[in-house]
């Protein structure tokens, strides 16, 4: 059977929030929405300041994380961020609530390295190296190859740090942890070899709507294609004087 994801729904219901006032102010959450989670994988996909992390941030909060980032039993530091509207608004339907998992805040994974490091951790849950001792793919990919195992994991452009290669280790890690229904992601990504993970579940942002797409239409796809194909066509519209 299928493996079926534990959080299964995220929605915005009707009479939320002031209107006018961000978030709700953003075309996404400006009128209700119901966001049902098909794959152990969703990937949100979209233009820039559609309103992604807002909702992997809302999401996350809502799930037990801090708005910085890690994993769920981290309680370190101060928060920073403005805890947006969105948070108390949104209902979470869950098949089975697990108590672990980690939230991936691109923004601030480095405060989150620097935490582990002052609260003495012995990195061993993380590879047996500082976090802050690696570079920023390598840290990434320790963070997912030695922390992710079961749970939640909400992640913002996990692709940030790495290179296409490890991108693609990436995905194989991804494969392992969910093949057997035991972990669930949710990313938010610009990259096309992100978006091309088997059996995704990719949902569009665009147009201030949610909306199932297969990968090849999404324009991260089509314009990196096209572009590889002949970046001259391109450059020649691009640096027209
Ligand atoms: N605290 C805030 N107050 C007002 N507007 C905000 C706030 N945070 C974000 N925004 C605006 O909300 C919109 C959505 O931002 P968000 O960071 O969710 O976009 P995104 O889809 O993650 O974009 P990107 O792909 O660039 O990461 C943006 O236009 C942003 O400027
Ligand atoms: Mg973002």
């Amino acid at each position: 059977m299928k493996p079926q994801p534990f959080l299964r729904t995220v929605s915005l219901p009707p009479g939320h929030g002031a209107p006018g006032e961000f978030p709700f102010d953003l075309p996404l959450f400006s009128r209700p929405f119901q966001l049902d989670f098909t794959s152990m994988v969703t990937i949100l996909v979209g233009e820039n300041g559609c309103g992604k992390s807002t909702l992997l941030e809302a999401v996350a909060q809502r799930a037990g994380f801090q708005i910085e980032g890690g994993s769920r039993q981290h309680r370190g530091g101060q928060e920073d961020a403005a805890v947006s509207a969105l948070v108390p608004a949104l209902r979470l339907v869950w098949r089975y609530r697990g108590v672990r998992g980690f939230f991936l805040r691109a923004e601030s994974f480095y405060k989150f390295a620097q935490y582990l490091e002052e609260a003495g951790s012995d990195f061993r849950a993380y590879g047996g190296k500082s976090l802050l001792a690696q570079s920023h793919g390598e840290s990434f990919l320790a963070l997912f190859r030695n922390n992710f195992e079961d749970g939640l994991y909400i992640l913002d452009e996990p692709e940030a740090a790495l290179s296409p290669a490890r991108q693609l280790s990436f995905l194989s890690i991804l494969r392992d942890l969910t093949r057997h229904g035991n972990a669930q992601f949710v990313i938010a990504t610009h990259s096309p070899i992100v978006l091309a993970f088997p059996g995704a579940q990719v949902i569009s942002l665009d147009g201030g709507e949610f909306r199932e797409v297969d990968y090849r239409e999404t324009d991260h796809y089509r314009i990196t294609r096209s572009f590889l194909e002949a970046p001259e066509r391109y450059f020649r519209t691009l640096f027209e004087d």
